[in-house]
């Protein structure tokens, strides 16, 4: 059993909530099902968190078989109680062995009535196992597909995805702006989430740095609760391979106090907190001994004439941090035009990537150099870019 975070309870709350208000939606002759997924997130050398929904309030747990062929059941609990009772469902597996590979089976109980002194189960639903391996902890040549402004646009993903090849990869990142908005939980599984399990997701986790737009909505608040994220942050770091990799949060676009944000935005502060986390990011050993530093990040931070008040900030203050601490690459998306910045021209001294809304990155990072492929859609290749690994 796994404490999770407070935030992680105030959104169980909020689903039960949603639980006993929300039932008579759906049809009582309705059976009970997975609505989407399993996806996985917050992968790592011991632990992997596993993501899926129900149309009914139920109970979560996940089977897990090792390769040797034992296997263990896995519940999670937040301050002594069983999580569940939502039709969002998370459960966090650790203790694994690094590089091996395991299969996972997701079970929900349903949940009829949930009184104080008798609850009332309904259906057990098993689910057929899939495959997954934790990272290891050495690797010399690792890929991964880059994959950024969908705007719900899922038929555009799935092209990306199919043509991709994502199982073959080691990692997929969802660079922002996968939706245009937050309102529905469905725009998250109708514009990716969906594809994304039907490509690979189950299999292999996601990234999902958060853009600009993804900051928009009601559900912008409940974000997290569909997702995992090391720290319970969307920025973070984390190594796989040869890659230190070291994702940001761009915030908004626009001043705080822009008219259509309502007086709800705060990102000039949030922005300063990532700062400090960032100075002692770049501190740590994990970033000093990486032969690779590669940073994710929707809005480019690079130098421009002419720039809007969110890129503004982060070329002013987040760019001069990752200069000087010697960043190899960036990785962005946002303006949905390409772009490759060589080192300098970027405005600083590492070299950035833009990817469209109408391509996809395919990056290979070895020991002596990180190669990306932009395709096309259709995974017609357009240009390569590479970049050497520091003397
Ligand atoms: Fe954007």
């Amino acid at each position: 059993m796994r404490r999770n975070s407070i935030c992680c309870l105030v959104f169980s709350v909020a689903l039960i909530a949603a639980f006993f208000t929300g039932q008579a939606q759906v049809p009582d002759n309705e059976n009970f099902y997975v609505t989407h997924g399993p996806y996985l997130q917050n992968a790592g050398t011991t632990g992997v968190t596993v993501v899926w929904t129900t149309n009914r309030p139920a109970i979560p747990g996940v089977k897990v078989t090792a390769p040797d062929g034992s296997s263990f059941f896995v519940r999670n609990s937040t301050d002594g109680i069983v999580n569940g009772g939502s039709l969002v469902h998370k459960v966090r597996i650790d203790g694994l062995d690094p590089g091996s590979k395991y299969k996972y089976s997701i079970s929900s109980v349903q949940v009829l009535k949930y009184q104080a002194y008798r609850v009332y189960y309904g259906d057990t639903l098993n689910r057929k196992a899939e495959d997954f391996t934790t990272y290891p902890f050495k690797k010399d040549n690792i890929s991964f597909l880059v994959v950024n402004d969908i705007h719900d646009n899922a038929a555009k993903l799935s092209s990306c995805l199919r043509n991709g090849f994502p199982l073959e990869k080691d990692l997929v990142f969802f660079n922002g702006d996968m939706v245009d908005f937050l309102q529905d939980p469905e725009q998250l599984f109708k514009g990716f989430i969906d594809s994304a399990v039907y490509y690979f997701a189950s299999a292999k986790p996601f990234y999902y740095v958060r853009g600009n737009h993804e900051t928009r909505g009601y559900l912008a608040r409940e974000l997290k609760g569909y997702f995992d994220y090391p720290g319970d942050r969307f920025y973070y770091s984390f190594d796989y391979g040869t890659v230190h990799f070291t994702v940001l949060d761009c915030g908004e676009d626009k001043p705080d106090n822009n008219r259509y944000y309502y007086g709800l935005a705060d990102y000039d502060s949030y922005r300063s907190e990532q700062l400090r986390w960032l100075k002692e990011e770049v501190e740590s050993e994990n970033w000093r001994k990486a032969r690779f530093r590669i940073v994710f990040i929707h809005m480019p931070v690079i130098r421009e004439e002419k720039q809007g008040y969110g890129m503004k900030y982060l070329s002013e203050n987040f760019g001069p941090l990752l200069d000087k601490a010697g960043a190899d690459l960036m990785i962005s998306a946002h303006t949905h035009r390409n772009a490759f910045l060589e080192k300098g021209k970027s405005g600083f001294s590492y070299p950035v990537i833009v990817n469209s809304n109408n391509t996809f990155l395919e990056v290979f990072a070895g020991e002596d150099d990180i190669m990306a492929a932009l395709r096309d859609v259709n995974g017609k290749q357009i240009s390569e870019y590479v970049v050497k690994a520091r003397k």
